[in-house]
């Protein structure tokens, strides 16, 4: 093997940086050339790409964000831009692409290889909605970051008896939601797995007040309800004032954790490992806490793997 590329793509996620350092330090030692493409896959339909050297990766490990920045490719939905992608991959002569990014991103690596590219794929998205893994890169990172936002929010809801409606990202995953919730030790969850999670967020602030909970705090996944007429509802019907909160950008920056550079470095192993076996058109995620490798076109496949168990524990402590 003499040239690999790597790209990012779709929302960035923390570690992504850490990974490709990591990539490009396996690859040194191995004397294998790693090409950077810019922008995801409009890097790859418009021929960006970069030789990466030790000065590119010298202080990106603990970023958040991606150095060689995402990018959605309305180009490469369509079969020209594909052919452009694949023209370009050949024309570089890189033998293997590893693709870091959500299910979109999965998406366009699969039909790659489906028209001849070797493809390795590695779950990179805050929002954990890729089910054949536990966890994607960043989640760890993104969901420690609205645990602190949260608690920052609390010193401030405290002192004014106030309570919140926090919107958290994850679109169609309520993973974030749900680990944030149980975290913040909130009073209420809102996710789009359990429909019926929004149907008595009333009740539940009402119960929480009653027994002495002076900040209720209401945790809702984003695209499920409106948070500023939530927080007005539940203003109206108890003696609190509730404010809306939408986290927004601030989830998806920042260094990544312990967990994210740690799970970063073993996805960056397991990547070379597999491409030096010659194993290729797979994608690495973590099963029963472990590293592990499974076949590229069936991940897209697979049963929702929400956390109901948790999920239940939350309920059972705020019933
Ligand atoms: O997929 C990651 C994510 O942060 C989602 O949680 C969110 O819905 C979306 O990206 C936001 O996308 P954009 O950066 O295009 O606003």
């Amino acid at each position: 093997m003499k040239k690999i590329a790597v790209l990012t793509s779709g929302g960035d996620s923390p570690g992504m940086n850490a990974c490709i350092a990591n990539l490009f330090t396996l690859c040194n030692r191995k004397n294998i050339t790693l090409l950077g493409v810019r922008k995801g896959y409009v890097g790859l339909v418009e021929n960006d790409f970069i030789t990466l050297s030790q000065e590119h990766i010298n202080n990106v490990y603990n970023l958040g964000g991606s150095f060689l920045k995402t990018g959605r490719s309305e180009e490469f939905l369509k079969e020209s831009g594909k052919q452009k992608a694949i023209k370009n991959l050949k024309e570089q002569g890189i033998e293997v692409l590893v693709v870091i990014g959500g299910d979109g991103s999965f998406r366009g690596a699969q039909e790659l290889s489906e028209k001849g590219i070797k493809i390795i794929c590695l779950p990179g998205t805050i929002d954990n909605d890729l089910d054949y893994t536990e966890k994607s890169l960043g989640f760890d990172t993104a969901v420690n970051n609205c645990v602190s936002a949260i608690d920052k929010i609390k010193d401030t809801m405290l002192s004014n008896n106030r309570g919140v409606v926090v919107e958290v990202m994850g679109r169609r995953s309520g993973d974030i939601a749900l680990y944030t919730a149980t975290a913040s030790n909130a009073d209420a969850v809102v996710v789009k797995e359990v429909p019926g999670s929004k149907d008595n967020i009333l009740e539940k602030v009402k119960l929480a007040i009653s027994r002495g909970v002076e900040s209720p705090t209401v945790v809702v996944g984003e695209y499920i309800l409106d948070v500023n007429v939530l927080a007005s509802e539940l203003t109206q019907s108890t003696d609190k004032l509730f404010k809306p909160m939408i986290l927004g950008y601030i989830q998806r920056g920042g260094n990544p954790t312990v967990f994210d550079r740690n799970y970063a470095m073993e996805l960056a192993v397991k990547t070379i490992e597999l491409i030096e076996g010659g194993i290729f058109n797979r994608a690495i995620g973590l099963k029963e806490g472990k590293i592990y490798d499974t076949e590229l076109k069936t991940v897209l496949f697979k049963e929702d793997n929400f956390n109901y168990e948790l999920y239940n524990l939350f309920q059972k402590l705020n019933s």
